[in-house]
């Protein structure tokens, strides 16, 4: 599986716009989690890992960040900057998040609950597994 960018819903209204996620409709997997990181000071890098079975949507709601992808062979970068764009990474994919612009938030929706056994956070041990 390649990593996609799914377009979700966006209702504009002069109000103020609105977008939402639905597992049946947007996500090939059920949500057992959902984690965000802020705070993230200038020129920080997270990441440095990939997971074995864990796959998830990522999402901008605020400000803008690069999602860096690695299947093994081929790298991929993702500039997300709109709260209505979602990238969906499929598992075993070394990823990184770099570029966060002040006060950005990245929502990541995950098919897993927390576990540190499903993270290889060795990027040799990530391409032999490959
Ligand atoms: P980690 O996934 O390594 O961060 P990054 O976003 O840089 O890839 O997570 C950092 C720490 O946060 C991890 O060692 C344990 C904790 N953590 C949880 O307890 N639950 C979670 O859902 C996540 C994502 C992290």
């Amino acid at each position: 599986m390649k990593p996609i960018i799914i377009n979700l819903p966006k209702y504009l209204d002069r109000r103020g716009n609105l977008s939402f996620i639905e597992e049946e409709n947007h996500l090939p997997f059920k949500i057992k989690r959902v984690y965000w990181i802020y705070d993230v000071p200038g020129g920080e890098v997270r990441g440095g890992h990939a997971f074995k079975e864990t796959e998830e949507l990522i999402v901008a709601l605020s400000g803008s960040f690069d999602v860096v992808l690695n299947d093994g062979e081929n790298e991929y970068r993702y500039s997300l900057n709109r709260s209505y764009y979602g990238l969906l990474v499929p598992k075993m994919m070394w990823r990184m998040i770099e570029n966060f612009s002040t006060n950005s938030l990245a929502m990541i929706i995950a098919s897993t609950v927390y576990d540190e056994n499903d993270y290889i956070r060795d990027f040799n041990e990530f391409k032999n597994l490959k």
